[in-house]
């Protein structure tokens, strides 16, 4: 899934946006995470990073917004293998955004875990690709995820993958509003919920429903979080969220990815996909017509 490409001065890898097709929370944990059962895709929508050999630390961003200084994950990840490895150096890093952090498309993590990799070529740190896995654990719970095939089944408070052999020939409308959802106050607001949840379907439902026609995997969809996410923005009119907008416009598999804010349609072909994609933008939301990814993790070289 990160595929890197490298010349003599620098590898470059490509970090996907994830979505949680299917999200159950299963218990609160003593240590104050919760416990999960999440069918988690990778999609076509791309972080790129670019690292090159240093003296000192750089890191440059081009794009979307992200956090900047030490709170950045792509600086803590370097930081993390750079100790763990004992490498003498550091290095320059140029990440261009693509995918708008804060919505629940584990776009951070994907550049932790991006940078786990490339920095792991760059430096020759020879860690297996398990061994960064179990780092990038350190540095959120979503990063391990994106070690995994383009579909895996994630449970724990998510560091423990487990491949689904499974394809999928969707393609996603993702849509997102201008507001990020904060994830520890969307678990915080999900505590306070009255009731526990009904089980049915259970996350791993959308497994069997993946070679079906979109429609038919609606049931299935289901996400946890999401009653918890509404409880946050207790004013906010129904009508004009995402949710709405993409179920207006004909979106008839719609669902939440992981703590919000945005949230995906399934369509059998690409052409409806563009359709909704184009009416739900005209409604004032951003959107991105993306696939599952196919392609097991692979290196290239690229001419230096
Ligand atoms: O691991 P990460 O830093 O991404 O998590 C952010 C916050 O989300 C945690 O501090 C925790 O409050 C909440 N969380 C949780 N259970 C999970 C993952 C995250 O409660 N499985």
């Amino acid at each position: 899934m990160l595929e890197t490409t490298s010349s003599s001065r620098s590898v470059t890898v490509d970090a996907p946006a994830k979505v949680n097709l299917t999200l159950r929370v299963l218990r609160r944990r003593a240590d104050g995470y919760h416990d999960l059962e999440s069918v988690v895709a990778a999609v076509s929508l791309f972080d790129t990073l670019i690292f090159q050999p240093a003296d000192d630390w750089h890191l440059t961003c081009h794009g979307e917004e992200v956090p900047g200084g030490d709170d950045n994950l792509v600086l803590k990840a370097a930081r993390l293998l750079h100790d763990t490895c004992g490498v003498r150096g550091a290095a320059h890093i140029r990440l261009e955004k693509r995918i708008p952090p804060g919505r629940g498309f584990g776009g951070g993590s994907s550049d932790a875990a991006a940078t786990l990799v490339g920095l792991n070529d760059l430096w020759g740190c020879r860690r297996s690709r398990e061994d960064l896995a179990a780092l990038g654990a350190h540095l959120g719970s979503d990063v391990p995820l994106f070690f995994g095939p383009p579909i895996s089944i994630v449970r724990g408070r998510g560091e423990r993958i487990e491949p689904a052999a499974a394809r999928c020939s969707w393609h996603l409308v993702l849509a997102w509003p201008d507001f990020g959802m904060p994830t520890a106050q969307v678990y915080a607001a999900y505590d306070r919920l009255p009731s526990v949840p009904n089980r049915r379907p259970a996350a791993t439902d959308i497994l069997d429903r993946l070679a079906g026609p979109a429609r038919e995997a609606r049931p299935f969809l289901v996400n946890d979080l999401e009653a918890a996410t509404r409880n946050l923005r207790p004013g906010a009119d129904a009508s004009k969220e995402v949710r709405a907008i993409l179920e207006r416009a004909g979106g008839a598999a719609v669902a939440m990815t992981g703590s919000g804010s945005a949230y995906f349609a399934l369509t059998d072909t690409e052409a409806e996909a563009r359709r909704l994609a184009e009416a739900v933008r005209r409604a004032g939301v951003e959107t991105a017509v993306v696939k599952v990814l196919e392609v097991p993790n692979s290196r290239k070289e690229a001419p230096s």
